[in-house]
């Protein structure tokens, strides 16, 4: 089974994040090839990174980037269920992401951006730019251009027929991936 992480980008109260990542979480969980796990980066309640020295070394200190350094090793592929803020990724993610290192490194990360006309694409190419630094391949999973009008009454987000198709397709290529990367983290 591929251990694959999906995390909820945004933090703040009232924020849209869970309606679709709990969708891009139902939709794995039906998948055989992965075992799932949502994290939520509101529960995680990470400080600004408060680490002396480069996450690189490994010589962490506290034990909250002991914890998210465990959760993120044993990991083979991730989602990054992220808005857009202001053209760019929501701060909290740039944190959780800058407090490690090698724990990211040679592993897929499909991006589910979401936002108005932009579908939360301007995060993505900023995301890109930063992941890269940490040697993951990283890819435009899903991108969902004003998902307001797809929020039902519950607070549940309304995919569509070719959302679906589209994630499948992103499952396959996260799947295909690891495969293809696996050899380069042994
Ligand atoms: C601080 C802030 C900045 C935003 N900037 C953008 C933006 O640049 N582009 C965009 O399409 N939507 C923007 N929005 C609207 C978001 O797409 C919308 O509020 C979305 O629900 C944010 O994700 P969240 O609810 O998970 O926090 C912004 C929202 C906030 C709160």
């Amino acid at each position: 089974m591929i251990q694959l992480k999906i995390i909820i980008a945004s933090t703040r109260p009232g924020r849209k994040g869970p309606a679709i990542a709990n969708w891009v979480f139902d939709l794995a969980k039906k998948h055989n090839t992965f075992e799932t796990e949502l994290i939520d980066l509101a529960l995680v309640n990470l400080p600004f990174m408060d680490e002396p020295e480069h996450p690189s070394l490994q010589r962490y200190t506290q034990q909250h980037t002991k914890d998210w350094s465990e959760k993120i090793n044993g990991t083979d592929a991730f989602i990054f269920v992220t808005p857009e803020y202001n053209y760019g990724m929501p701060a909290p993610l740039k944190n959780a992401i800058d407090y490690l290192v090698k724990e990211w490194a040679y592993k897929p990360v499909a991006f589910v951006s979401y936002g108005g006309i932009a579908g939360g694409t301007r995060s993505a190419q900023q995301l890109k730019q930063v992941v890269q630094m940490l040697r993951m391949f990283a890819f435009d999973g899903l991108i969902l251009p004003n998902f307001v009008k797809q929020l039902n009454e519950d607070g549940g987000f309304a995919a569509t027929e070719a959302n679906e198709r589209a994630a499948g397709v992103m499952f396959a290529e996260l799947a295909k991936l690891h495969e293809a990367l696996k050899a380069l983290r042994s």
